[in-house]
């Protein structure tokens, strides 16, 4: 039987290639093998917590943190191109770096658009008295995803981290 094609790279927006990575070193961190379609992994280089991830459109390498609050998608759902933070509910898309669901805090959108707080299963939003918390929340930005440049080589996924 003849051995599956290995699983290409994400072609990601250069705009939100992340910054440090030009010139970078590129390092092996996981085996292709290892990560089937659907799959998430995250791994620890120095303080950096990578979140590898196989999607419908490749392989992507980014920040295991969650671009509102930072929390560990590796730990989420992953879903096509699209991963659910374990915290607020949270949906962003890992192909377009473009968040497809704000969290239920609400808060600002990347291009700076404010969302109110919301609630599923047919609750009342959760609105937090006036007052520093509040306004926490409202000014808390989900960022896009930045990208580190990933390639495949023998067999194993190579991600290019700023030193
Ligand atoms: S930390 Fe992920 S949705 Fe809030």
């Amino acid at each position: 039987m003849a051995p599956l094609p290995e699983p290409r790279p994400l072609d990601f927006r250069p705009e939100l290639r992340a910054l440090g990575t030009d010139g970078a070193a590129f390092q092996r961190l996981v085996a292709a093998s290892e990560l089937p379609a659907g799959a998430m992994r995250r791994v620890t280089v120095g303080e950096l917590d990578v979140l590898v991830a196989h999607t419908d459109e490749g392989l992507v390498a980014v920040d295991d943190r969650c671009p509102h609050m930072s929390a560990p998608l590796s730990i989420g759902a992953l879903d096509g191109c699209v991963v659910a933070c374990p915290l607020h509910e949270g949906l962003f898309d890992l192909c377009s770096g473009e968040p497809v669901r704000i969290p239920t805090t609400g808060g600002l959108d990347p291009d700076g658009r404010y969302h109110p707080t919301w609630s599923s299963a047919g609750r009342e939003p959760k609105v937090d008295p006036p007052g520093p918390k509040a306004e926490a929340r409202r000014l808390t930005r989900v960022r896009r995803f930045r990208y580190y440049p990933l390639r495949v080589v023998d067999g194993w996924i190579e991600v290019a981290l700023p030193g």
